[in-house]
């Protein structure tokens, strides 16, 4: 693991966690698999060698209870899933080098020869244990099959993972209170020998490995708490046929015969598959899968929160008990909430892959908003008003306006780029951009690199503006030619830099200014490469989201919620509802109303870093056109401060004079509806109860 600036001389490998192959592709899943698709391509621009691989994850529960519902074989419906999944990738312009599978013969030979190693080395070893089983299904009960409490937390759990509670990891026979999700009657504890990998020897190595980690900070402080904790061994076998077997059956002790791998033990294994596949395929000349892996490469993993666990912990220990590199960074990604609520696939509260699709979005646009809202770590929140909201405001009204009115001076005035140098502030101004896109991708933010790219475009705005070169073509050829020279080098270079963001538009816009081949191609130094002469006119790349649409979809949303809603309420008296995706990479928990706590803990200079102080509402009136909104004039001891605030619906404006508030003062100011506000006003729940203190605190004292 090298701690070199990217790019570095060695090659990378990009990594997304592996989707179970169960069930329709929806943004939840997006987030990762375009967010790392996002990553790969930043490297990519820094001039850095890599290649982004995934798979399908086949095996495990997941799969199984699935099948098993639908009736059919669990290779067929994962199969099936597989190839549903690898059509759907491409379509978000995500573009893996190589998607393989988990049953395929190159994960199942490395995964048996993997475990192989660590036997030989002398990290797993065989244990008694109790393990759940159901006398009227007659079966063991892996995993999903049961259901119960957790030992940790007292959530309700699901037999390896509380997914609704702590998140951790759970070992056979730890859920308390088990019951077969199978009969639904209570399981009974067996004595089984399984096999088990001594985790538990890689303490020192992994509290080395954890400093020495990049990525997001999620990824090495959970971890450090867990070994803090005591590191327990991990259970790596399963009583199932569907899996990967354990590797020489006969020879693995008593009851090695008929034990498949857990699949948390195939499935990451898969990333080296992958990589693997990906080199025979162009030829380790070109990329070498055993350089990156075993010698010296740059191992990126992007995974969501729930399963930091696996990654940060089980999987480096894998890896360094069979002798293979240790990843050089983790990102772990945050939750998505839809309108400020759970995803839920049960309540069918989610935007699905093909959904987004057919209502004839451009993928780039959620890309757009993905990388942008959430970066790599941050939670986000998806409503179409968002979304209209960043389309229509960031690339349409920024990038596209920018670009549009550019080349489109440039086409009519010169038939392209004029003739001349760019001049020293615009140069100037582009490798700025440049360098912070290069340290956004150092850091692992993918906001950071679509932020570089989006104000330089507004940048351009501003300099076009002050310029004004429609002004200038008479009285000042020249000048006029150099502002608009300097804006189509504008243009190529935002479209240099947003390209691993919106990369078919970068694509077109690359070819508006006449460029030859592909943008993708192209690293963050071209930005500074002078466009081709001549081009031809230009059309318009982004176009506004409408609001009749967004209402549209709002309700088709909030409809579809409401119909899966009752369902649930109807079917609840005879089953138990099966959000069988839950808890899955880039699906998270489905928390019913409530939003997921961030797991991420700040310490207290952080939070002394928000400046919240008590206020006291002086006047309150609305804003026009706008529902919910109001302007308030706020008294915070030192001044009175404009706030908007939606708090409309519940508040009766002509009561809030004299009422005390809170209020965030160190907020950056925005407008609303064209109106400034200057700083946040605390408020909880759908229609914003405004929170207010009760005795002795006086105006503009500090919240503490
Ligand atoms: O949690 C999940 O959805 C798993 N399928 C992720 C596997 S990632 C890895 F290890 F390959
Ligand atoms: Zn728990």
């Amino acid at each position: 693991m090298s701690t070199d600036e990217f790019p570095t001389d060695r090659p990378a490998v990009v990594t997304c966690g592996l989707p179970y192959a169960n069930g329709d592709l929806h943004i939840g899943h997006l987030r990762g698999y375009i967010g790392a698709d996002a990553f790969n391509r930043s490297l990519e621009t820094l001039g850095q060698e890599t290649a982004y691989v995934c798979g399908s994850d086949m095996h495990g529960t997941p799969v199984a209870v699935n099948a098993e519902q639908q009736g059919v074989d669990p290779a067929d419906f994962a199969l099936d899933w597989h190839e549903q999944y690898k059509e759907t990738f491409p379509k978000f312009n995500v573009d893996f080098d190589n998607y393989g599978h988990t049953h395929d013969e190159t994960n199942t030979e490395l995964t048996q020869e993997i475990v192989r190693k660590l036997d030989e080395a002398g990290y797993i070893y065989e244990k008694e244990i109790q393990v759940a089983y159901d006398p009227d299904a007659d079966q063991y009960l892996p995993d999903r099959y049961v259901e119960g409490t957790c030992p940790y937390c007292g959530a309700k759990a699901r037999g390896d993972e509380c997914d609704e509670g702590c998140q951790r990891h759970l070992e056979p026979g730890e859920v308390e209170n088990p019951e077969s999700t199978i009969t639904g009657n209570p399981a009974e504890y067996r004595q089984r020998a399984h096999k088990f990998f001594e985790v538990s020897a890689f303490e020192e190595y992994l509290t080395e490995f954890l400093d020495g980690l990049e990525g997001t900070s999620n990824a090495r402080n959970q971890p450090r708490q867990w070994i803090e904790d005591g590191l327990q061994d991990w259970c790596i076998t399963r009583d199932m046929d569907w899996g990967i077997d354990y590797p020489d059956a006969e020879d693995a002790g008593a009851d090695g015969d008929d034990l498949v791998l857990y699949v948390w033990v195939d499935a990451p294994i898969e990333y080296i598959a992958s990589t693997k596949q990906y080199s025979e395929r162009v030829g380790t000349d070109e990329y070498d899968w055993e350089q990156v892996w075993k010698d010296e490469g740059e191992i990126v993993h992007i995974i969501g929160r729930d399963i930091i666990q696996h990654h940060a912990i089980f999987w480096p220990a894998m890896l360094e008990g069979s002798g293979y590199n240790a990843p050089r960074g983790i990102a772990a990604t945050g939750f998505i909430t839809i309108n400020g609520k759970g995803l839920s696939t049960s309540r069918n509260r989610a935007i699905w892959a093909k959904e987004y699709l057919e209502e004839g979005f451009h993928p780039d646009l959620l890309r757009y908003y993905l990388t942008t809202t959430g970066g790599l770590q941050q939670d986000v929140d998806f409503s179409w008003e968002a979304f209209q909201e960043k389309v229509n405001g960031e690339l349409v009204g920024t990038v596209g306006n920018f670009w549009y009115r550019s080349l489109l001076f440039a086409y009519r005035n010169y038939e392209g780029t004029p003739e001349a140098d760019v001049s020293e502030e615009v140069g100037e101004r582009i490798e700025g951009a440049i360098g912070e896109t290069r340290e956004a991708v150092n850091d692992y933010d993918l906001r950071g690199v679509g932020r570089a790219a989006t104000r330089l475009a507004q940048f351009g705005n501003e300099y076009i503006q002050r310029n004004e070169p429609w002004k200038l073509t008479d009285e000042e050829p020249e000048k006029a030619a150099q502002v608009i020279r300097d804006c189509v080098q504008l243009a190529k270079a935002v479209g240099i830099l947003i390209e691993p963001i919106t990369p078919d538009k970068s694509q077109l816009l690359w070819e508006q200014i006449g460029e030859d081949g592909e943008v993708a191609d192209a690293h963050l130094e071209d930005a500074l490469e002078a466009p081709p002469r001549s081009f031809d006119e230009p059309g318009e790349l982004f176009a506004k989201i409408e609001d009749d649409r967004v209402e549209e979809l709002t309700a088709k949303l909030e409809e579809r919620v409401e119909a899966a809603s009752d369902d649930e309420a109807e079917s609840d008296d005879e089953t138990e509802t099966d959000d069988t995706d839950a808890g899955e990479s880039g699906d998270m928990t489905d928390t019913g109303d409530l939003e997921p706590l961030l797991e991420d803990r700040i310490g207290f200079e952080d939070f002394q870093e928000l400046d919240i102080r008590v206020g006291r509402i002086e006047s309150a009136e609305g804003i026009d056109g706008a529902d919910d909104l109001a302007k308030l004039e706020v008294d915070i001891g030192f001044e009175t401060r404009q706030v908007v605030a939606g708090i409309k619906q519940l508040h009766d404006l002509e009561e809030l004079p004299g009422t005390n508030c809170v209020l965030l003062a160190n907020m950056e100011p925005a407008k609303l509806f064209g109106v400034e506000s200057n700083g946040m006003i605390l408020a909880a729940g759908e229609e914003a109860d405004l929170l207010t203190t009760h005795d002795d605190a006086e105006i503009g004292e500090k919240i503490k």
